[in-house]
């Protein structure tokens, strides 16, 4: 397909519903050129997890996702960005890849999660009292945002007084990825939000050096001390944790959320039967989920579904797409919280799967639990948009839900 002026990919009303543009690509065009961004977008499950498989495709893009961004100047402050975010699990290929994930896996088993459950459940039920005194929140100021923030700052045990500041960062950190807001004032800001950030956790690792405890940041440090090819990675690998932990995390809360309140059905069912909870959870995650793709630099020319990816391109695999794909999900576009089995790809595939995904779904687990004490969900009558908005992070900027008690 040709026609690219007609396909939208940038706009708050794509999305605030990308999923019949998605619809509209794989049946015409499942590797598509979009020349705004001269990257090519894949919407099919089949090819999306074959270019996690293909090594012409790499993670160290780095250099290559910040330039194209506009963030690099020639300057100092561009050069230290640089540096620090080289560095990040996430832009890593192996063998690379694989010594630092192993770092970055410690304290997010299953295990060492599930000891975290129950102050997990008290950080829900402090973020819920205001809408159960008001009977009314905004569920992403309210709700999602401190449960998201105060979990990951707990795991890494960041003193209470700088957490509104991890947020602040932490959304900044993302803003020069979204359409609407690529200035050079923000491109500015993230730069300076990257060098203060590295500056507050380089004192930090610092510190807990002095004082080993069994917070996250100590086993970082104990990880990088038993091996000098890990040497300084504690910082570095805390600052990825920090900034790919909060946005998401709010955002599934909040999507999660909505798509109950989208389908009251459904949602009647939940009350009904708390054993659907985890499906709630991973249909959310496949339907409605925080994230629209997982992106790849082409370092060699190659070949995705029968196209032809020139070296030196960016592709942009959908993976929210990829959960609509009818030939991996029947009647793809029905939100069903039956739904088995429900291989959803929200998580990505393969080598770079979401060391965030059992946290995620224990919050959103713990969250549900706490809501459905509350005996009615509404929306009020307050307009959301999803200004903000990116491939990366999706989910709307307010959500104001009424409780009423009868
Ligand atoms: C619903 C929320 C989330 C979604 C949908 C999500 C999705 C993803 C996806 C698709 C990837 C793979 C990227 C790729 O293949 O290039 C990824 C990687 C990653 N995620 Fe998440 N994530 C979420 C929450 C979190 C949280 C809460 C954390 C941290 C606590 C986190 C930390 C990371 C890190 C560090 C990576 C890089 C892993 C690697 O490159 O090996 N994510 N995430």
């Amino acid at each position: 397909m040709r026609a690219s002026a007609s396909i939208d990919l940038m706009s708050e009303s794509f999305f605030a519903n990308p999923f019949p543009t998605f619809a509209r690509l794989r049946t015409q065009a499942p590797v598509y050129f979009f020349e705004p961004f001269q990257c090519f977008i894949l919407t099919r499950g089949a090819d999306i997890e074959a270019i996690t498989k293909n090594p012409c495709f790499s993670s160290r893009r780095a250099r290559e996702m910040l330039g194209s961004l506009g963030v690099l100047r020639d300057d100092a402050a561009s050069k230290e960005m640089l540096e620090t975010w080289s560095r990040l699990v996430f832009f890593q290929d192996p063998p690379r890849h694989t010594l630092v994930r192993q770092l970055v896996m410690k304290g997010f088993t299953p295990a060492a999660l599930e000891r975290f459950r129950p102050r997990l459940a008290s950080l829900v039920e402090r973020a819920l009292e205001k809408g159960r005194r008001q009977g009314e929140m905004d569920v992403v100021a309210d709700f999602a945002e401190p449960i998201a923030i105060n979990a990951i700052a707990e795991l890494f045990a960041l003193p209470e007084a700088d957490r509104p500041q991890f947020m602040h960062w932490s959304k900044d950190l993302l803003k020069p990825t979204s359409s609407a807001v690529r200035t050079d004032e923000v491109r500015d800001s993230v730069r300076r939000t990257s060098h203060d950030m590295v500056v507050y956790l380089r004192d930090l690792v610092e510190k807990r050096r002095a004082a080993l405890g069994d917070e996250l940041i100590s086993q970082f440090i104990a990880g990088e001390e038993g091996n000098p090819q890990l040497a300084g990675e504690a910082v570095f690998q805390t600052f990825q944790m920090i900034g790919a932990g909060f946005v998401t995390s709010t955002n599934q809360l909040t999507n999660t959320v909505l798509a109950l309140l989208k389908h009251p059905e459904q949602l009647r069912a939940l009350r009904a039967d708390p054993g659907l909870t985890r499906g709630a959870i991973e249909e959310s995650l496949r339907h409605e989920p925080a994230i629209l793709s997982i992106n790849r630099l082409c370092v060699e020319d190659t070949e995705v579904g029968g196209t032809r990816i020139p070296k030196g391109r960016f592709v942009h695999a959908m993976t929210a797409a990829a959960n609509r794909d009818p030939e991996v999900f029947p009647d793809p576009d029905r939100f069903d919280i039956t739904r088995t089995p429900n291989r959803h790809v929200t998580f990505g595939v393969g080598a770079h799967y979401c060391p965030g995904a059992t946290l995620v779904r224990f919050e959103v687990e713990e969250a549900l639990r706490a809501l459905l004490t509350l005996p009615r969900w509404e929306l009020a009558d307050k307009p959301y948009n999803y200004q903000g908005s990116n491939f990366q992070d999706r989910g709307p900027s307010a959500l104001h839900v009424r409780f009423p008690r009868n």
